[in-house]
């Protein structure tokens, strides 16, 4: 029997073709829902999307510091895997619900697969940066997307068990036809803790979005995450609406149309910097480095910080993009992954 463990927005999206494909071979499988998401929109809306069924189980961890997050999924699964004894157990990038799973399952001597094994930002501040680090030094299968990501792994001396597959991100972008928006705008995504928790660097992402509304004499449109909208708050920092327009976090083929259809997309998350570049929309990173330099090296990303005089120069050169890039992710994804899962059991 397989597991699947997912907690969090950008999981669900990614473990959904991986999920679709144990269903369609008629493989034994769960899910398992930490809740470390919980609101519809970051949760139930995804299963809906991709027509999901509800988890076996729902370990209902809510949010808390990382300590307490961590501390009560370790907990709460090592119970279900007991109970279950599965011979796998599969985790999906770097939140915490996949550190904590990936531990839990690893004593307890289930096999671990880690789809997107091997991404580094190189930058430890970075909680993610310590869980996907932590997992793949845990995991019995390793999904790396990319060539890089193999190198990262073999530079830490893991070498068995590493397969070069691709991103499941591109099956998920392939589930449903992608509708066009016919308006002009700019999409912005920003919810990572280094910016999102720092009121001056908040401050001045929301300053350089401004300026590049004003720029391009175009609107931006911010779906915005729980976290940033709670901190806007907190901190007191005022958005003009002039500028910049929030709208609810959006469902999953709303959120593809927009990014299809915007001019360019400034961004903070994982995922959008994948998205964009395999639906060839320029991203502008408002980051200091990137665990995805693929997208850079290419020519479909730019890493602008949150300097927003840099975010403006960047959006300019990214404006001009030619956007002739090769998607570097893949395909067919989830089915090579759950091949190799048949194949190691
Ligand atoms: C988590 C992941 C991050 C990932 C992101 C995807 C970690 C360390 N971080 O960050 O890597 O990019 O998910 O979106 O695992 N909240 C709600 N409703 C929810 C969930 C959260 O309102 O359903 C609010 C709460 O105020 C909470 C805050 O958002 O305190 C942060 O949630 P949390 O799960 O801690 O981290 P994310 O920022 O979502
Ligand atoms: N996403 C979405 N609606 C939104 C914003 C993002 O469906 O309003 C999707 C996006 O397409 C991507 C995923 O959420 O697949 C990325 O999640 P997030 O940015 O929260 O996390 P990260 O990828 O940074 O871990």
């Amino acid at each position: 029997m397989i597991s699947v463990v997912l907690g969090t927005r950008p999981e669900i999206v990614k473990m959904a073709p991986i999920i679709k494909e144990l269903k369609k071979r008629d493989i034994d499988y769960f899910v398992i829902h930490t809740g470390q998401h919980y609101s519809y929109n970051l949760d139930k809306v995804f299963f809906e999307n991709f027509d999901l069924e509800k988890p076996r189980y729902n370990l209902e961890v809510g949010s808390g510091t990382h300590g307490k997050q961590t501390g009560e999924i370790l907990k709460r699964i090592e119970r279900v895997l007991i109970d279950e004894k599965p011979e796998i157990v599969l985790v999906e990038g770097d939140t915490n619900t996949v550190l904590a799973s990936a531990l839990a399952a690893s004593k307890l001597h289930i096999k671990v697969g880690h789809v997107e094994a091997g991404l580094r930002s190189f930058w430890k501040w970075m909680p993610e940066e310590i869980n996907r680090v932590l997992t793949d030094h845990i995991s019995d299968l390793l999904f790396a997307p990319t060539e890089i990501a193999r190198n990262n792994l073999l530079n830490e001396g893991i070498r068995e068990g590493v397969y070069v597959v691709g991103n499941t991100i591109v099956d998920s972008l392939k589930l449903k036809k992608i509708e066009k928006i016919e308006k002009d705008f700019i999409l912005l995504t920003l919810h990572r803790e280094e910016n999102a928790d720092n009121p001056e660097k908040l401050k001045s992402i929301i300053k350089g979005t401004e300026m590049i509304s004003e720029y391009f004499d175009t609107p931006v449109i911010y779906p915005i995450h729980p976290r940033t909208k709670k901190n806007l708050k907190k901190f007191g920092i005022e958005i003009n609406e002039k500028f910049i327009k929030l709208v609810d976090p959006l469902n999953y083929f709303k959120f593809l149309s927009y990014l299809k259809s915007c001019k360019f997309v400034l961004t903070d998350s994982g995922g959008v910097q994948e998205e964009a570049c395999i639906l060839k929309i320029p991203c502008i990173t408002l980051r200091d480095n990137t665990e995805r330099p693929e997208t850079i090296n290419i020519g479909a990303n730019i890493l602008a910080g949150n300097n927003p005089k840099k975010i403006l120069e960047s959006a300019v050169k990214m404006s001009k993009a030619n956007k002739k890039w090769e998607n570097p992710y893949g395909e067919d994804v989830g089915k090579k992954i759950v091949d190799i899962v048949q194949a190691s059991r």
